[in-house]
């Protein structure tokens, strides 16, 4: 298997000392920050949003990779842009005009991503998948870290990796919920490129290790 690359997800590492974080996770091997929006109406919590980013990216230039758990994303997705972010991801479920979001996104010079939650069907987006860079398949129900990874959704990541396959398509799939150095390997199998890690990192003190695990069992 190709080595994943792993995005810790820093709204699950000590949010009163995000400078910290950020210093610890550019010394770690870390592919990218992975950053969760959540907005209290399309998830329960409200976490850190576009202030955040915007002070984030002027101090570090690692890639921002931003996942955006909200509502009317049509509204509002231009500000993430404006703030910083390298990639960003909205769900599929809550958007009008997807077509038209990853078309600003990409003419704005980032990269474009759908989020899905675990019941929705990757068919849903086929119309979209040439004009993505990343695909994100939920396999939890979005709006808290460290919860338990749904395995059925794997069906569809091989489906969704077939499809890519057949049709010589580019975009990354992305696993964000419950990965871990136990199921690194099953993913990268699958034809996963990247995985999330909120608990899989910040539950331990040395982040270089938790991720280099993550990425060692996935190619092994
Ligand atoms: C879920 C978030 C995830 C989450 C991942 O709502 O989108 O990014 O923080 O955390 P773990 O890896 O602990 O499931
Ligand atoms: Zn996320």
């Amino acid at each position: 298997n190709k080595e994943l690359k792993v995005s810790p997800s820093i709204a699950a590492g000590n949010l009163m000392r995000l400078e910290d974080e950020v210093r610890k996770l550019e010394m770690s091997g870390a592919d990218s920050i992975h950053f969760d929006v959540m907005d209290g109406h399309f998830v329960p919590l409200l976490t850190i949003g576009i202030p955040f980013i915007e002070q984030m990216r002027k101090i570090t230039s690692m890639h921002l990779d931003v996942h955006i758990m909200v509502t009317n994303p049509d509204f509002s997705f231009e500000n993430y842009l404006a703030a910083g972010a390298d990639t960003l991801s909205f769900h599929i479920e809550t958007s009008l005009h997807p077509h038209r979001i990853c078309t600003k996104i990409k003419d704005a010079g980032k990269r474009a991503g759908i989020a899905l939650n675990p019941a929705t069907h990757w068919k849903d987006i086929e119309y979209l998948l040439p004009t993505l860079d990343q695909v994100t398949l939920m396999t939890v129900n979005p709006g808290f870290s460290r919860q338990a990874h749904i395995p059925s959704v794997h069906k569809k990541i091989l489906e969704l990796s077939k499809f890519r396959g057949e049709n010589n398509l580019k975009f990354d799939i992305m696993i964000d919920g419950g990965v871990s150095h136990e199921n690194a390997n099953t993913l990268a199998k699958l034809g996963v490129d990247i995985v999330v890690a909120g608990g899989a990192v910040f539950n331990f003190e040395d982040y270089k290790e938790a991720i280099a695990k993550i990425k060692k069992a996935s190619s092994s």
